[in-house]
């Protein structure tokens, strides 16, 4: 079978490798579809803390399954081969304070599949462990459903977010995840949902996904503050922009990874004057099997998100075109024969 590999920091290759085989508990997928995001430029670029290369990216993954490994139905589950399925790449140690504790995404051991040690799903045939199966309706679109792993971020987001009905929401950045977090805003009880972005392409897509308000600038926007702000673009200038429109009593979410050795500045005073709270939010944490349910039950405009497919020879284009930030989207299907446009 055929698997795109990170060899080095910037280097990467198209490979023939053997068909992996499923360990204890372990499933064996047909890789449908797997999303890029910028996680995977930052692995690509040695950014991301931990890696070990050589590396198989590919962490936004749905398939099919072909193979169970010993022990999988032992329990709870009954998996079968031909389930549809997408999976959660989060590994943790289980050991730790963190884990103990219930702060598993905050694990030091933390190991995403295509991500940190564990190859992910640029390639025909992936495995995973079977607690991070999760199974799909026949009737769910498979390749829309890679959405489902962002989607469980943005479902993470909201979990550490007031949900009050009729509050005004703003969100800085209509990429992937802007996107997200501003579809759930509406399920969350807002009352209005402003999104800025820069590209003004991007905005056409958040119209298409039902978001009322777009503008390039939040000075254009019909008013001065939020009572929810969340950034969504990891830019410095918009986290600082962002902070300035929070009502007093609101709130801002740090959704967006802004580089590690970067800082921001806000104003203390304002923060315990108007009692602003500042909340961070880190991958998935107990939210993948309700981004499947909230998937299933058409929560996201998953059509109106995804422009390209790719196939394994055309890996490194689509991450070039995700760089330059055209198009929305980007998917490897590593079993096609053809890169196609799917908008
Ligand atoms: N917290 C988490 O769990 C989590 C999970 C996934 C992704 N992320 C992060 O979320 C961010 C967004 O991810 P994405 O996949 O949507 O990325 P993306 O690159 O597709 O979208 C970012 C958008 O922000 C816009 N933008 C950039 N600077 C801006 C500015 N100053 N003002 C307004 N808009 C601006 C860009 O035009 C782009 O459309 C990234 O930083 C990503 O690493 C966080
Ligand atoms: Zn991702
Ligand atoms: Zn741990």
């Amino acid at each position: 079978m055929r698997a795109v590999a990170f060899q080095q920091q910037g280097v990467l290759s198209l490979e023939e490798r053997e068909k992996p085989r499923p360990g204890y508990k372990e499933i064996l997928i047909e890789t449908a579809a797997v999303g890029i995001c910028g996680t995977d430029t930052h692995v690509f670029d040695g950014e991301f803390e931990g890696t070990i290369f050589p590396l198989v990216p590919g962490h936004e993954a749905t398939g099919t399954i072909v193979e169970l490994g010993e022990g999988v139905n032992d329990g709870v589950f009954d998996f079968h081969v031909g389930d549809k399925v997408a999976v959660n790449p989060s590994t943790t140690c289980g050991e730790c304070e963190q884990c103990l504790n219930g702060h598993q995404n905050l694990c030091p051991k933390w190991n995403g599949l295509g991500v940190v040690a564990s190859d992910g799903a640029s390639q025909q045939f992936f495995t995973a462990p079977s607690t991070n199966v999760y199974k799909l309706r026949p009737e769910t679109d498979i390749y829309e459903a890679a959405l489902i792993e962002p989607l469980a971020c943005a479902i993470r987001g909201w979990d550490v977010l007031p949900r009050r009905m009729g509050d005004h929401v703003l969100v800085y950045g209509a990429g992937t995840m802007g996107l997200l977090m501003a579809q759930l805003a509406h399920r969350a009880g807002a009352a209005s949902v402003t999104i800025v972005d820069l590209n003004a392409e991007r905005l056409k897509t958040a119209e298409e996904c039902g978001i009322e308000l777009r503008y390039t600038s939040a000075d254009d926007a019909d008013r001065e503050k939020w009572d929810v702000v969340i950034d969504c673009t990891g830019n410095i200038r918009a986290i600082e922009d962002a902070l300035t429109r929070v009502k007093p009593a609101g709130f801002f979410q740090d959704f967006g990874v802004a580089p590690a050795d970067r800082t921001a500045q806000f104003s203390p005073f304002r923060i315990y004057r108007d009692e602003i709270s500042i909340v961070g939010t880190m991958a998935v944490l107990n939210s993948f099997g309700r981004a499947v349910e909230m998937f299933e039950a058409g929560a996201i405009n998953a059509r109106a998100m995804i422009s390209h497919s790719f196939t394994l020879d055309d890996y490194e284009q689509a991450l070039e075109m995700f760089r330059r930030g055209d198009g929305r989207k980007l998917q490897i299907r590593p079993n096609d024969t053809e890169s196609r446009v799917l908008l």
